[in-house]
């Protein structure tokens, strides 16, 4: 038997069956409850998408409750472990694990595309010397679409996979780019010998020497940080790539606007909270003093809770493990112990545990970051690399959806009835 809500209109008394499909009822739907032939229909209200799904999806799922986090199926516990950010990539864009074949040619287009045009170069060296290098980010990736109009053929299957090659190749470059620009160094040329990460480091790093060395634990490490963060399903800045997407631009400018989204403190950039929280705290001893504040509502423990995860966040878990071993290399952050007492008192008090609030991705991340030797300034850029991976799978998944229309919510009007305009000595 079909599954179906039955809603009775009070105000009409009618009764409507509402078909449900996918554990979902059709918003558009509700338009057949009206009171009159006049009436526009019942809309739903639902501000921030609290539980409205925009789209199906086949690329991440995540259960909330249960700490799964899944990129096609596959945990995000086993690709951390056993799989590069290439290869994830191409399991979230093209929906499969690569062979080796597959895998060998994708990474050498990836590797082909690195380099940026010495114009983009030139764009960028126009930025204040203190330009926020996020800012500088999402303005070079806007600035792309000028630079290849033919991105512009979205329905032109291999047009996109050119631009998936270029975005997926140039993210790393153009943050390398930026991050050189805000302390006054020479740019460095990507070197096609080194893997996707180890590549970035040299872009960053490199000095005067000839050939860059690149640490294989930090090299991992930026891999597996990589991996967690190459999507995570209907973000904000994932619903503005589509939105914008929806509207049939070219890639690079829907991918500014999320790179945007991305920019703000309320997503890419509580990792720089949760630093500068720890540096406020500043010793052990002022821990319980700092958990009874947030207790009392003056101020959150940054890094902790989460809109979907109540249970601990799979990502933060690996990265408390990766933590570890980047601190083997660099030396220990020295806030690294605050931070675990402060989990550690967390974990067992009465009002995060009924809050179920856990740590998040952002509660290690930046310890991390930090101790690898980025200003936090660079923490939203470093998480936009890997995020290109799932603006890109999403955008595509949008386009080629034929219930995908232009992006266009309601809105439930609240300002003034109709009146006449009053000329200005009159007002
Ligand atoms: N510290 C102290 N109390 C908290 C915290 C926190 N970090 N987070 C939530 N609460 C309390 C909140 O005060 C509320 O208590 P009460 O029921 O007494 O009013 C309850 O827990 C529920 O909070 P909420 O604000 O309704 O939860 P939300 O789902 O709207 O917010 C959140 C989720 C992530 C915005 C929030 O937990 C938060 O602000 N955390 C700190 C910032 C942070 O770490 N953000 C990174 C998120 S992960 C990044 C990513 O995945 O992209």
């Amino acid at each position: 038997m079909a599954e179906t809500l039955t809603i009775t209109d009070n105000r009409t008394g009618k009764t409507y069956e509402i078909p449900i499909k996918d554990g979902a009822i059709r918003a558009t739907d509700l338009r057949q409850l009206k009171t009159d032939g006049e009436d526009a229909g019942l809309v739903t209200y639902d501000p921030a998408f609290m539980n409205t799904a925009s789209c199906r999806s086949r690329i991440t799922f995540i259960d909330g409750d249960k700490g799964i986090l899944e990129y096609r199926g596959y945990p995000i516990e086993q690709l951390a472990q056993h799989s590069t950010y290439l290869e994830t990539a191409y399991l979230i864009i093209f929906g499969e694990l690569p062979t080796a074949a597959q895998l060998a040619t994708w990474t050498r287009d990836i590797t082909l595309h690195t380099m940026l045009h010495e114009n983009i170069k030139k764009l960028m060296e126009g930025f204040q010397y203190d330009a926020h290098p996020m800012g500088v980010f999402l303005s070079t990736v806007g600035a792309f679409s000028t630079f290849y109009p033919d991105a512009k053929k979205i329905f032109d299957e291999q047009s996109r996979k050119k631009q998936i090659h270029r975005l997926v190749a140039k993210v790393p470059t153009i943050a390398a780019y930026a991050f050189r620009h805000s302390i006054g160094r020479p740019y460095v040329y990507p070197d096609n010998d080194l893997s996707f990460a180890g590549n970035f480091l040299n872009m960053l790093f490199k000095m005067t020497e000839l050939k860059y060395h690149v640490n294989p634990v930090l090299e991992r490490a930026l891999e597996v940080l990589f991996i967690l963060h190459a999507d995570h399903e209907q973000n904000c800045s994932t619903s503005a790539m589509r939105g914008i997407g929806s509207s049939h631009v070219d890639p690079y400018s829907a991918m500014a606007g999320a790179a945007a989204a991305l920019y703000g403190p309320l997503h890419g950039g509580a990792n720089e909270a949760v630093l500068r929280m720890l540096a406020e705290i500043g010793s052990l001893d002022q821990v319980p003093a700092f958990i009874k504040r947030v207790k009392s509502g003056d101020g959150r423990l940054m890094g902790f809770g989460h809109r979907v995860y109540k249970s601990y966040d799979p990502r933060a878990k690996i990265i408390k493990q990766t933590a570890d071993q980047v601190f083997e290399v660099t030396g220990k952050n020295p806030l690294l112990d605050i931070a675990l007492e402060l989990e550690r008192i967390a974990l067992q008090d009465e009002y995060f545990v009924s809050r179920k609030l856990y740590p998040n991705v952002d509660f290690y991340s930046g310890l991390i970051y930090q101790a690898m030797g980025f200003p936090v300034t660079m923490f939203p850029v470093l998480f936009a690399i890997p995020r290109t991976a799932g603006w890109i799978a999403q955008w595509e998944e949008m386009l080629l959806d034929p219930d995908q229309k232009i992006a266009r919510p309601r809105q439930l009007y609240q300002g003034a009835g109709r009146r006449d305009y009053i000329p200005i000595p009159k007002r």
